[in-house]
């Protein structure tokens, strides 16, 4: 029977253990461009089997949060290669997580200070975060416009673009789309933010295409194996609702299974939140048995409130990989900690989106 520490093959990814680090925003990079720090950071965090990075937008149009990195100028691609590179001097392996936030964002934050984008004209009932007088702050999100359909393939070339460039040129192992936590590809999946009448909107085969046509297209130009997906059926952030997940996530898995990738990553739950939601049930285990059903041979990555004990259970009932967040932020040996059952530190809230060191890669390790 398989252990959290045992090795693990997600694709061409070959992981010393099962421990994943979730992608984590920290909103430390201004202009887009991670920090010096953001290398330490992440080679602090190095023996996790695999390390996912921090939301990434893909265009600028992708940006919804102050300080947030980007994967499409030379200078961002420069930085993430001096990440990739500290990570693999310590022999870990990382990804990065490709965002298109969608109608998650503010005109400040988008180019020529036009609307957010979305698959429908409904402003999300969220916040998303500004720097005002150098403070982070959280501001409502500005109403979106609907993308026209003819928009659509640039953004599906997008995500292609900066797959390509995430491995080519900036070192990563692999990339993660962000299909989860109600931002874009969140938005069109689900019935509450997608009210298309086009190709892209109504049926679940419509809402399910976004995802799909950036999926393939992801897989086209970095390979299946170098590929995962991260979802939320049920999570109500940013918004995001869906009247009847269960056939609309069956229908996504079945589609994604024959493309070969690296990884599925599903948030159970509501993301940092309950693991259960009593107006919003799924059957997780029915999810993977689909995908398994219809061929799909990548890892099952869990994710959301596990402590040591759940995450050994998962393992044991044939789970692959599982994602711990807040505690890879207070704790950079996690792997080393869950393995001896040594104590967590706490995360400081208030450190968590911005700042600088403090709350970053000052977290102690044990020794
Ligand atoms: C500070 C912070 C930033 C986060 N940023 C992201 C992100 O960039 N992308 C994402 O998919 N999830 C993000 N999440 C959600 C986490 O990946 C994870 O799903 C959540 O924390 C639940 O896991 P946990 O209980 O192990 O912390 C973030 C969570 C926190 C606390």
């Amino acid at each position: 029977m398989s252990s959290l520490f045992d090795p693990v093959q997600a694709g061409d990814l070959k992981l010393a253990n099962r421990v994943v680090m979730a992608p984590l925003t920290r909103n430390r990079s201004p202009n887009a461009i991670p920090q010096e720090i953001a290398a330490t950071y992440y080679a602090q965090r190095a023996t996790a089997g695999l390390l996912i990075t921090e939301a990434t937008a893909i265009s600028h149009q992708g940006q919804g949060y102050a300080d947030v990195p980007g994967l499409y100028g030379t200078e961002q691609l420069d930085a993430w290669k001096r990440v990739t590179d500290a990570v693999h001097a310590k022999g870990g392996k990382i990804v990065v997580q490709l965002w298109h936030v969608g109608r998650v964002s503010h005109t400040e934050l988008q180019p020529e200070g036009g609307k957010p984008v979305a698959p429908s004209a409904i402003t999300a009932k969220t916040k998303t975060v500004l720097i005002k007088d150098g403070v982070p702050t959280f501001v409502a999100t500005s109403e979106p416009r609907a993308l026209d359909a003819e928009e659509l393939p640039g953004i599906v070339h997008a995500y292609a673009a900066a797959a390509r460039n995430a491995v080519e040129t900036a070192g990563f192992d692999g990339v993660e789309l962000h299909g989860a936590n109600g931002y874009l590809l969140d938005q069109f999946l689900k019935d509450g933010s997608n009210k298309r009448t086009d190709d892209y909107g109504g049926s679940i085969e419509n809402r399910a295409r976004l995802l799909l046509e950036a999926t393939r297209a992801v897989v086209d130009a970095v390979g299946g194996g170098k590929t995962g997906i991260r979802l939320s059926p049920v999570t109500p952030a940013n918004d995001a609702h869906d009247s009847d997940p269960q056939p609309l996530f069956t229908y996504v898995v079945k589609q994604l299974a024959p493309l070969g990738l690296a990884y599925v990553h599903v948030i159970e739950g509501a993301t940092g939140g309950p693991r259960e939601i009593e107006d919003r049930p799924f059957d997780y285990e029915a999810l993977k048995a689909a995908y398994r059903q219809a061929g799909g041979k990548g890892a099952w990555m869990v994710n959301n409130g596990y402590d040591k004990p759940l995450a050994d259970e998962a393992v044991k009932e044939g789970d692959d990989l599982v994602a711990f967040g807040k505690p890879f932020i207070a704790n950079p040996d996690l792997v080393r900690r869950l393995r001896e059952n040594a104590p967590l530190n706490e995360v400081d809230k208030a450190t968590m989106y911005g700042g600088g060191t403090k709350g970053y890669t000052d977290y102690p390790a044990l020794d």
